[in-house]
């Protein structure tokens, strides 16, 4: 019988509200491999790793380590027994250094780490060990997102962790870098490491796993050699059905331009530029992508369109209007869609109903409110109505949207921006952490709003996202547009990727043709 380096029998998890996040899972690790641990959003995959971790207690169910059952009350632990976690939200410290951050909450041992030289010394000495290249000195701030991840991979190296588990480790980085960090996850597997890989893109699954895990509404579905698989026959796994989600492109039909940036420039407060002179045009009836590696400048972009900022330099005009002159609510009233990438943050009000956060947009709208009385029976019937188009899993219109998994909040959110046939749609990293089925929808969605006319900017570091929906694409690398291309004809990931690292530019000529 072969020997497990870690099995989790049985594993059942009702959280206090009810919810079985787990039911009845099982889960085993084989010594030095990359287990792909995957299924739609809300299937329990984070569940079960935060039990492994020892973040979440089981409800029922064994957890045998090394041949030996075990019990983590605390991630503290799971930790001491070689088990470690870097979470989809990174946790550094952003004003520490690299080191400062490795090496935080570490027992000193024996005059280790008392002082600063100490910690670089050490950052550099396990940096160079496990071949994860960091600049211990650097202020974690500074740093692409890339290294803040390797950062945190160093930091449970660190401690000690043997079973690394990377929650969605792939979403934030380029092409290039997530070539890299398959490198270096290859080279920890060969000095005995086993590495659990969630993740939803399938192509990257069978690249980089050995085995996987795959679960679906809080149950194990199965677990197979990666090499027996094919792409299809893992999608079908994790839907329980086979599904097409290809996308139907028609030829586009270009309106007028209802988003315009002018020599669009920005400095924040510490003077640095984050947005240098952007000049783009989006029309109606066109997907306008901005393709880029996370902070490169497009989430301030978004600020300034919807008001979160002051223009102090250039201007953004909707419809021929700047937004200088308007504030949110008249810019919502101009038939502006906008999803944010934060939903936790601005999309949502996770307290209230489905049925109130779908109209939390409008309520003072006709549609929805008479003589400063709520229509509840017509909110209701919309919401619904929107359950069912967009296929969120739920228990019903009133329950508070804070209970639902990731990919289902975000269908509430796309569903409550694109119901009131928006001219202009803002659609920032629009199904990051979405399982397939709902990413699907939301794209079918934005397709179809296209077609009816709309001017859609679409925000993504999906590459495969921003190749699919987009007509033209623009990237944008530190606070600048490095390259537009005006079809998407012959353009690939790896070519987009270039750009997004700043290895290429295009020139001036070509870049201004994103005007429009
Ligand atoms: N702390 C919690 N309290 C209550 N329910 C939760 C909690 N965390 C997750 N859930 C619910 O458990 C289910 C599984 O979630 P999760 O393990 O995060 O899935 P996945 O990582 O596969 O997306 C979801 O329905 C989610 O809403
Ligand atoms: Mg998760």
């Amino acid at each position: 019988m072969e020997q497990y380096l870690l099995e989790m029998n049985n594993i059942s998890k009702i959280y206090s509200n009810g919810i079985a996040a787990n039911k009845n899972v099982n889960f085993n690790l084989k010594k030095g491999e990359i287990h792909a641990l995957v299924g739609e959003n809300g299937a329990g995959k984070s569940t079960l790793m935060k039990i492994l971790f020892g973040m979440e207690p089981p409800s029922s169910g064994e957890i045998i380590l090394r041949g030996e059952p075990v019990r983590f009350s605390s991630s503290k632990d799971a930790i001491a027994h070689g088990i470690g976690m870097v979470h989809q939200h990174f946790m550094l410290v952003e004003s520490f250094t690299a080191a400062q951050n490795i090496i935080l909450g570490m027992e000193p041992k024996k005059g280790l780490f008392v002082s600063e030289e100490e910690a670089v010394r050490f950052t550099k000495e396990i940096s160079k060990k496990y071949n994860l290249e960091v600049d211990a000195e650097a202020v974690t701030q500074t740093l692409p997102v890339g290294v803040k991840q390797k950062i945190e991979i160093l930091k449970a190296l660190a401690r000690g962790a043997e079973i690394l588990i990377l929650d969605e480790p792939t979403a934030v980085l380029a092409p290039q870098e997530t070539d890299q960090l398959f490198d270096e996850l290859i080279n920890l597997k060969k000095q005995g490491h086993t590495i659990v890989f969630i993740s939803h893109k399938i192509p990257e699954i069978k690249r980089i796993s050995d085995r996987i895990t795959v679960m679906r509404a809080s149950q194990f579905v199965g677990c197979c050699e990666t090499k027996d698989v094919t792409e299809q026959e893992i999608s079908a796994m994790i839907m329980g059905c086979e599904m097409d989600t290809s996308i139907q492109k028609t030829v586009p039909k270009p309106g007028d331009v209802k988003i315009q940036v002018k020599n669009l420039s920005y400095t924040d407060k510490n003077q640095v530029k984050l947005l240098n002179n952007i000049n783009f045009g989006v029309r109606g009836g066109m997907i306008f992508g901005i393709a880029g590696v996370q902070g490169n400048g497009q989430v301030e972009l978004v600020e300034l369109m919807t008001k979160k900022r002051m223009i102090k330099d250039g201007d953004i005009l909707l419809n021929g209007t700047s937004v200088k002159d308007l504030s949110i609510e008249q810019i919502r009233r101009m038939q502006f869609g906008y999803v944010p990438e934060d939903r936790m943050e601005q999309g949502i009000a996770g307290q209230e109903s489905i049925a109130e956060n779908m109209v939390s947009n409008r309520y003072s709208s006709k549609e929805f409110c008479r003589g400063g009385l709520l229509n509840y029976k017509k909110i209701l019937k919309f919401a619904e109505e929107r359950i069912k188009s967009y296929e969120i899993r739920c228990s019903g219109t009133g329950q508070n949207v804070g209970m639902l998994s990731g990919g289902n909040m975000q269908k509430v959110v796309v569903a409550r921006e694109c119901s009131h046939n928006p001219e202009v749609l803002i659609a920032e990293q629009p199904t990051r952490g979405v399982d397939i089925g709902a990413a699907h929808i939301i794209h079918k969605k934005m397709m179809e709003l296209r077609d009816q006319g709309c001017a859609v900017l679409l925000i993504s570091a999906d590459l495969s996202e921003a190749l699919k929906l987009s007509d033209v694409i623009a990237v944008m690398y530190e606070g600048e547009i490095v390259a537009y291309f005006d079809n998407t004809e012959g353009l690939n990931e790896e070519k987009l990727g270039l750009y997004m690292l700043g290895l290429e530019k295009h020139s001036e000529e070509q870049i201004r043709r994103a005007e429009g």
